[in-house]
């Protein structure tokens, strides 16, 4: 499995968020996640299609952009037409899931389904053949900075576990409260894109990146 760190702009600092971008391509990673709420799925808004309009100019990185928003469907055009390479809606945000996935590949993105913590894995197992990855939730969303929570770890082996019967090989990613502590431990779980926020940007960006990629070698 190819393992890839996808740090998220949410902690970016926005002053300076095109030459942050520009640090994390020359340190050689390849994703970029990109956390849209609409203060309605989630209580915060962070920002939408005019920024990944703009940092699209400038970045070659696959954008891997996390809809927390209310009946995505509505914007998927959107989205593709500003830059998205991949899109992900919540399963509780979609009045018609399967439809919804329908129209992301349909639009010529890759696709794939979030869950939040309290929802199971087994309500989109009709959908793992359908889908280039499962997005495991390990904090509520909402919000960077938050504490992993502790059951994400059995839920991700689940989710392997589950694909693995089913025949599916696609990437698990986990998302909130990834640090030293945390993230061997969702590797050993199975999971192999790796969102983290504050992690990556709280500090020495180019020098966080190099740590958490040694990490990542290691395990
Ligand atoms: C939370 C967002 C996350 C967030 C992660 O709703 O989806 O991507 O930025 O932040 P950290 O890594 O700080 O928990
Ligand atoms: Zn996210």
């Amino acid at each position: 499995m190819e393992y890839q760190l996808c740090p998220s702009i949410l902690s970016a600092d926005f002053n300076r968020l095109g030459e942050q971008i520009q640090t994390l391509e020359r340190q050689g990673l390849k994703w970029l996640h990109i956390d849209v709420m609409d203060g309605d799925f989630v209580p915060s808004i962070s920002f939408g299609m005019p920024v990944i309009r703009s940092i699209r100019r400038e970045s070659n990185m696959f954008f891997d952009v996390h809809l927390m928003v209310t009946e995505p469907e509505r914007y998927i055009q959107d989205f593709v037409a500003c830059g998205a390479d991949s899109i992900t809606v919540h399963a509780e945000a979609c009045e018609d899931l399967e439809r919804t996935v329908e129209r992301i590949r349909d639009a010529g993105v890759k696709a794939a389904i979030a869950l939040k913590p309290a929802t199971s894995v087994m309500e989109v197992s009709y959908l793992l053949q359908d889908i280039d990855m499962l997005l495991i939730m390990t904090v509520q969303p909402g919000f960077g900075g938050q504490e992993y929570i502790e059951d994400s770890t059995e839920k991700i082996r689940q989710a392997r576990q589950m694909m693995k019967e089913e025949g599916v090989e696609i990437p698990i990613q986990v998302d909130g409260g990834i640090d030293e502590r945390t993230l061997p431990i969702v590797l050993e779980a199975g999971a192999s894109r790796i969102v983290a926020g504050s992690y990556v940007f709280n500090g020495d960006l180019a020098e966080n990146v190099k740590k958490i990629g040694k990490i990542m070698e290691r395990e």
